[in-house]
């Protein structure tokens, strides 16, 4: 029997692909590079699976462009890269890599909190441009991380650890806001308690945004919100681009309406709003949460693994749709 052919959109692990060469004829962008969409396209003729990142758009036209393709495995636990109701229209599988990189995932956000709120690259962008002369009695003075009021809009997983960190390590009191409210029994671990979101960006001193993305989200912290917010709060975005206005945002920062910001995720990213790469009272990093070497590994498993069960005709680990039954039949017959 002929394995089935498929593509790694990115360069991932060689331990990874030296797997799924056991299963499959694997083609492996080297190059790293984000292809146009008509490049993806093009790649993927005679493919049956892809294993892509966020970086990957995969919507109606090129599903309809590629009539063999049956599965695409994301390596991110977030997936609004997947048009998901054409996935499922046009019989397609998705799946992400969740659970993996929950703790990896949760101690970044609270170390971009703690030099967001203690204004550690800003400090050490001073020192290294020579500046610092004498020691001084206000200098770089930040906002307390211990005791202090910890809200956190989107109580998953990834939530939930930051939760925990705050409240058991360093004494916050934790306040949260979500489409749904926790069991009293998670309640009781994360030691959260549930309020509104308005109640949230009034009262907390540091607001962690972890709710996923999706065109009801777009834009849940604005103009508006953030004049909710303390001007001694901090704002800290792990979760997507796009949830933030980051016009908007910049515009606070720069008339100090709040007093920092800490942002892994941009509306555009790789683009950056230009305001942002100038005001000083924001910590920015290039979407890297998850990014340790075994956590990385794990998510690319995952999805390799993924790839494997559906190609293999077995249900998917982590599947995030339902693909049309009728519509499958037709791709596994190309
Ligand atoms: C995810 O898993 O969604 C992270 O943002 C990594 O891309």
């Amino acid at each position: 029997m002929t394995k089935p052919s498929i593509l790694i959109a990115r360069a991932i692990s060689p331990s990874v692909v030296a797997f799924l060469q056991r299963h499959f004829v694997v083609t492996v962008n080297e190059s790293d590079e984000v292809w146009s969409p008509e490049t993806l396209t093009a790649q993927l003729q005679g493919k049956d699976g892809v294993l892509t990142t966020g970086s990957e758009r995969i919507d109606a036209a090129l599903l309809a462009a590629c009539p063999q393709l049956k599965v695409v495995a994301n390596m991110a636990v977030g997936y609004n890269n997947f048009d998901v109701a054409a996935m499922e229209q046009a019989g397609v599988q998705g799946t992400n890599s969740p659970d993996v990189l929950t703790e990896t995932t949760a101690d970044f956000g609270f170390a971009l909190l703690m030099a967001t709120a203690r204004r550690i690259t800003e400090s050490e962008h001073y020192l290294r441009a020579g500046k610092w002369t004498k020691w001084s009695y206000e200098m770089f003075s930040g906002a307390e991380v211990h005791g202090s009021t910890l809200g956190i809009i989107g109580m998953g997983r990834i939530g939930q650890g930051i939760a925990k960190r705050g409240a058991h390590g360093f004494g916050m009191q934790v306040i949260y806001h979500n489409r749904s409210q926790l069991s009293p029994e998670l309640e009781a671990e994360c030691k959260a308690r549930y309020v509104s979101q308005q109640e949230l960006l009034q009262t907390a001193d540091h607001v962690v945004l972890v709710l996923p993305y999706t065109p009801e989200n777009r834009h849940t912290i604005g103009a508006a919100e953030l004049a909710l917010m303390k001007p001694t709060a901090t704002l800290i975005n792990i979760a997507r681009g796009g949830i933030v206005d980051d016009a908007a945002l910049a515009q606070a920062l720069k008339e100090q309406r709040i007093a920092a910001a800490g942002l892994d995720v941009f509306e555009g990213e790789p683009k950056v709003h230009p305001d942002l790469l100038t005001v000083p009272n924001v910590v920015l990093t290039p979407h890297i949460a998850s990014a340790t070497a075994g956590t990385r590994i794990k998510m690319a498993q995952m999805a390799a693994d993924n790839l494997v069960a559906v190609l293999g005709r077995k249900a998917a680990l982590t599947a995030v749709n339902t693909p049309d039954a009728a519509a499958q039949a037709k791709r596994w017959a190309v």
